[in-house]
């Protein structure tokens, strides 16, 4: 193969088929099983979503409420993993916690070898109830509080931020933040959820392919991007500022976070969501300036880059005001994209074939080996 024909960064390279989720990047168009996420975010809740992910079909009523009490049975940590979370060292960063506490859950778990379908689904049901408490024990017991235990009779997202926070969220912010979790649920073949499908495709076990996604989601290219946002418009910090502190690093070819996008070339249709929340959320706290700051950059890099914000960036603004910790919010992407990892793994398991892609390999041939001591 010509080195002109490699798709760097499998750029545009359709590598599968799937029938969880479609990205139409020309006309911003997202959809989950076949229902437009402006659909699914006006009128469905995180639990329906899981169910759409996981079995192709929105759930009728007995089969949404079997959904939410597993989910809700499944939610809590035994004392091993509060454990192991307690006594390892503070981490440089929280994912690294994440990502080994879901590593060490496997061990924990009766069924972690076992591939049968039914086993694969139930581990799929205990790490998606479990991924908030994870996180929410974390934010907490990184402050010295003990963990607040599930309540069955919240749902997930108003569940999670009662976990973090220790009280019951008003209704508009658990809203809020169901919402969140509808937009964060899935994405196709994005990097993290390639590199679970590739773990999955060696038919190693569920842990270990959420293990790899959750290494891959932490880089600020992908799921690190919404906190390094965050960090921005904290240093920025007034609305006066944004002109020169976003020119300063375009001058400097950095780029700005959160904007961009590999796959969609005009908005994507999650941040068209976000930005109401950030909005609505910011207006109804008493905390606008965040909102307004996002709306100037936003206007400047359409205005002189043509390049649209992704769902990193309004998502800070509005976690922002929510109160949730800025290093936690790569953290809360893997709370809602567990189901879409695990529907995706599932999916592969189910029709499977080992991913391994060719290089074109560029250094160089017909050397001959050198004795140690005669080497230059
Ligand atoms: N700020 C400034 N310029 C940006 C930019 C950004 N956020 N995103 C892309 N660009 C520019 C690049 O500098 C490049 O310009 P050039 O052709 O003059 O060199 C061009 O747009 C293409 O960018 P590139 O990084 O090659 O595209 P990609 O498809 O490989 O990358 C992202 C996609 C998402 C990795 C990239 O847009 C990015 O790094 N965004 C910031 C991180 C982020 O928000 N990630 C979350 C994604 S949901």
């Amino acid at each position: 193969m010509a080195i002109e024909q490699v798709k760097v960064g499998l750029q545009d390279v359709v590598i599968a088929t799937s029938a969880i989720c479609s990205i139409d990047g020309q006309r911003g168009q997202l959809l989950y099983g076949g229902y437009d996420i402006h659909d699914l975010a006006a009128n469905s809740t995180f639990e329906e979503v899981v169910y759409l992910l996981w079995y192709g079909r929105l759930p009728k009523r007995q089969e949404l409420e079997d959904l939410q009490f597993q989910l809700a049975s499944n939610r809590a940590l035994s004392s091993d993993i509060l454990g192991i979370l307690k006594n390892l060292p503070p981490p440089q960063h929280p994912m690294e916690t994440l990502r080994t506490v879901v590593s060490a859950l496997s061990l924990y778990d009766p069924e972690a070898e076992d591939m049968s379908v039914e086993a694969n689904r139930r581990k799929a049901m205990r790490l998606t109830a479990q991924m908030g408490t994870l996180v929410a024990a974390f934010g907490r017991v990184r402050e010295g509080k003990d963990p607040v235990p599930p309540d069955p009779r919240l749902n997930h997202a108003a569940n999670f931020l009662y976990m973090l926070q220790g009280n019951v969220p008003n209704p508009e912010n658990a809203r809020w933040f169901d919402v969140a979790l509808i937009l964060h649920a899935d994405h196709s073949y994005n990097a993290s959820t390639f590199a679970a499908r590739v773990t999955a495709s060696t038919l190693s076990d569920m842990h270990s392919s959420i293990t790899s996604a959750i290494g891959t989601l932490k880089g600020p290219l992908h799921g690190g991007a919404n906190e390094q946002v965050m960090r921005m418009l904290l240093e920025i910090n007034s609305p006066e500022r944004v002109e020169d502190y976003v020119h300063n690093l375009l001058a400097n070819k950095k780029k700005v976070m959160g904007f961009g996008h590999r796959v969609y070339h005009t908005e994507d249709p999650r941040a068209t969501v976000l930005r109401r929340m950030s909005e609505e959320l910011g207006r109804r706290t008493g905390q606008p300036k965040w909102f307004q700051m996002s709306r100037q950059i936003e206007d400047l890099m359409i205005r002189e880059k043509k390049i649209n914000a992704n769902v990193d960036f309004y998502s800070a603004s509005a976690y922002y005001v929510l109160g949730i910790p800025v290093d936690l919010y790569p953290l809360i992407f893997a709370v809602s994209r567990i189901s879409g990892w695990t529907a995706h793994i599932l999916e592969q398991y189910a029709n499977n074939k080992l991913i391994r892609p060719l290089a074109e390999y560029t250094g160089p041939t017909g050397l001959s080996y050198a004795p140690i001591d005669q080497r230059n």
